[in-house]
């Protein structure tokens, strides 16, 4: 597995990871314009055959902040540990642009990456009603940067 930048060519790969793993539907055209504010921020993990299998969409617009959009490992590789060199990765990125926070959001009911997030050190900041498109409520999450 390699970790690279994202390309405008990845873009129905992760469209195709989002709509599996996020149950959420977002305009292709989404992923070209957040990509282009911070082109370091979105980290694309690949197979041999370069094919997109994972990815880390980060975006910065709250000054000395990151916040990550979307984060999704294909349910085939997943418990690999392709999370975790996606979010180390991210972290020291988030470093070298000395940020000073980096905050998300996630689903209560996905214990999955809220375990996942706490191990990195997020922890929850705020209940978000109704947050998603189906109306589950989110938790915001947040951590600071050494
Ligand atoms: C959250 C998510 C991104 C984590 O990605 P991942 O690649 O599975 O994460 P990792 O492999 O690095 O670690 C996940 C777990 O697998 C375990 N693991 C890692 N490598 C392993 C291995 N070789 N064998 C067995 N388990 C392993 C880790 O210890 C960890 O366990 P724990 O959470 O039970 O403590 C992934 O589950 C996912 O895409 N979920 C669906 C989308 C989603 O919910 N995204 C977040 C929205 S806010």
């Amino acid at each position: 597995m390699s970790l690279r930048g994202f390309r405008p060519s990845d873009v129905p790969f992760v469209a195709g990871i989002v709509a599996e793993a996020l149950q959420e539907h977002y305009d292709p055209s989404l992923y070209l314009s957040l990509s282009v504010d911070w082109p370091d921020g979105f980290l694309v993990a690949a197979d041999p055959h370069d094919v997109p299998v994972a990815f880390l969409l980060g975006v910065s617009q709250v000054d000395g902040e990151a916040r990550i959009l979307m984060f999704a490992v294909e349910r085939h590789h997943r418990t690999e540990g392709i999370g975790a060199l996606l979010m180390s990765t991210f972290l020291d990125r988030c470093r070298d642009r000395r940020f000073r926070r980096v905050t998300l959001e996630v689903r209560v009911s996905n214990a999955t990456a809220i375990r996942f997030y706490t191990r990195y050190r997020f922890g929850v900041v705020d209940l978000l009603r109704a947050y998603y498109s189906d109306g589950e409520n989110g938790y915001q999450m947040a951590r600071g940067l050494p």
